[in-house]
C-alpha cells in the first residue's frame, strides 16, 4: 500500500511537493527546502531522488536549485497529501492508494472495523471487483477514472442516512466544478449525469445498529479520461467521462485533490441548517424532480411525479391517485419531463 500516513504535514515527499508547487515554477535551493521542511539535506536528496523515480520531472541547477517541471498521471498518496493539506477537516486526514484491490469499499469496511480514523481516504489505480448500487458491477479500469472510497462516522440515526447521500452528491457535483467547470445534474439519488449521461456515481455502505451508524463505507467512481470506445458497448449510450465533455483529458490527482476538498467542505456544512443549503442546492441540479418516473424500490414499483424531498433526502412521489409515497431507495427510470 502507497500510504500517506504519518500525520497532517509530516511527510517529507509532500512537504516537498508542496513547497515545490509553492514557489510555481521557479527554483528552491536544497538547503531552503531542508530548513523549510526540517530535514537535513541528504534527506532532501534521498526524497527528490524517490519522487523522480515516481515519474515526477524535478530539475537540479547547481545554482538556483529544484524546480518541479512536470508530474505523472499518477496516484500517488504524498501527492494529494500535498494537494489537500493543509485546510483537511475531516475528509483526507489520510489518504492511501493501492495499486489494485477488489473494492475500495471493502478496503475501508475493514479499516473502519479496525478503529480507522472518520475521514480516511482509499484510492486504487484498478478496482477488480468495483460495484455499483443494486449489485451492479461497476467497471474500474486503471488511469482511466477515479476510484475511492471515505470512511466516515456521521453523528446521524441511520435512518436519515441518505442526508449523507445527498450531501456526497453535492459535494462531488462542486467538486467536478470547480476542477472542470463542468456542470452535472444529479439523477436521484445520487447518480451524476453530464448532457443527460452518467458521469459519476456513489455507493453508501453502512454498518449500524437501529439507531447508530457505526461507519460509512461512501465509494466515489468517476469517469475521468475515458474515450467513447473505453467503454464496454452496453454502456457506451448511457455512459460519459470528463474528457469526453471537456474534449481533453484531466490530470487525476489535482482533480482527486480538488474533489476531496470539496466533499470535506460540504461534509462539514452537512450538520445543523447548513444541510438546508445542501438541499437546495441539490434540488436546483436534480434532473428527477418535475419528472414521471417509475422506481423499483425493493419488490415493488413506484410509478407517478417526483415532486420534491423530504428533510432526511427521500423522495417524495405523488401518484396519478394523488397519494404521496416516501422514497428512500431505489433505481429509478426518469420518462418525459412534464409540463
Ligand atoms: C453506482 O452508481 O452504482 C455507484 C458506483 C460506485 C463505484 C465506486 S468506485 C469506488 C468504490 N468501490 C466500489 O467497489 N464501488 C465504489
Amino acid at each position: 500500500m502507497n500510504g500517506s500516513t504519518d500525520g497532517p504535514g509530516q511527510n517529507v515527499n509532500a512537504a516537498i511537493l508542496r513547497t515545490l508547487r509553492e514557489a510555481s515554477g521557479s527554483s528552491v535551493s536544497g538547503a531552503e527546502l531542508a530548513l523549510r521542511i526540517g530535514v537535513p539535506r541528504a534527506a532532501v536528496w534521498t526524497h527528490i531522488d524517490e519522487l523522480r523515480e515516481l515519474g515526477y520531472d524535478i530539475q537540479a541547477s547547481p545554482h538556483l536549485g529544484y524546480q518541479l517541471v512536470s508530474v505523472p498521471d499518477i496516484l500517488n498518496a504524498d501527492d494529494l497529501q500535498s494537494l489537500t493539506q493543509p485546510a483537511v477537516r475531516v475528509i483526507g486526514r489520510e489518504i492511501r492508494v493501492l495499486h489494485e484491490t477488489k473494492s475500495t469499499n471493502d478496503i475501508v469496511g475493514a479499516l473502519a472495523r479496525n478503529g480507522s480514523p472518520e475521514g480516511c481516504v482509499v484510492f486504487a489505480e484498478s478496482q477488480t471487483h468495483g460495484r455499483g448500487r443494486l449489485s451492479r458491477k461497476w467497471i474500474s479500469p486503471a488511469g482511466k477514472g477515479l476510484w475511492f472510497s471515505i470512511l466516515l462516522r456521521p453523528r446521524l440515526p441511520p435512518q436519515s442516512v441518505t442526508r449523507l447521500t445527498i450531501t456526497a452528491a453535492v459535494g462531488l457535483a462542486r467538486g467536478i466544478r470547480r476542477a472542470t467547470g463542468l456542470t452535472s445534474e444529479i439523477k436521484w439519488p445520487n447518480d451524476l449525469l453530464i448532457r443527460g449521461r452518467k458521469v459519476a456515481g456513489i455507493l453508501t455502505e453502512m454498518s449500524a445498529e437501529t439507531d447508530k451508524i457505526h461507519h460509512i463505507a461512501l465509494g466515489i467512481g468517476i469517469n475521468v479520461n475515458f474515450a467513447r470506445d473505453d467503454f464496454p458497448p452496453a454502456l457506451r449510450a448511457t455512459a460519459t467521462s470528463l474528457s469526453i465533455a471537456a474534449g481533453h483529458t484531466w490530470p487525476r490527482a489535482q482533480l482527486a485533490a480538488d474533489l476531496l476538498t470539496e466533499l470535506d467542505r460540504t461534509y462539514a456544512q452537512m450538520d445543523g441548517p447548513g444541510f438546508e443549503i445542501i438541499a437546495d442546492e441539490w434540488e436546483s441540479a436534480c434532473s428527477t424532480l418535475g419528472q414521471s418516473v417509475s422506481i423499483q424500490t425493493g419488490n415493488r414499483t413506484v410509478t407517478g411525479r417526483a415532486e420534491s424531498l423530504d428533510s432526511d433526502g427521500a423522495l417524495l412521489v405523488r401518484s396519478q391517485y394523488g397519494h404521496l409515497d416516501r422514497i428512500l431507495g431505489g433505481d429509478v427510470t426518469q420518462s418525459a419531463a412534464e409540463p
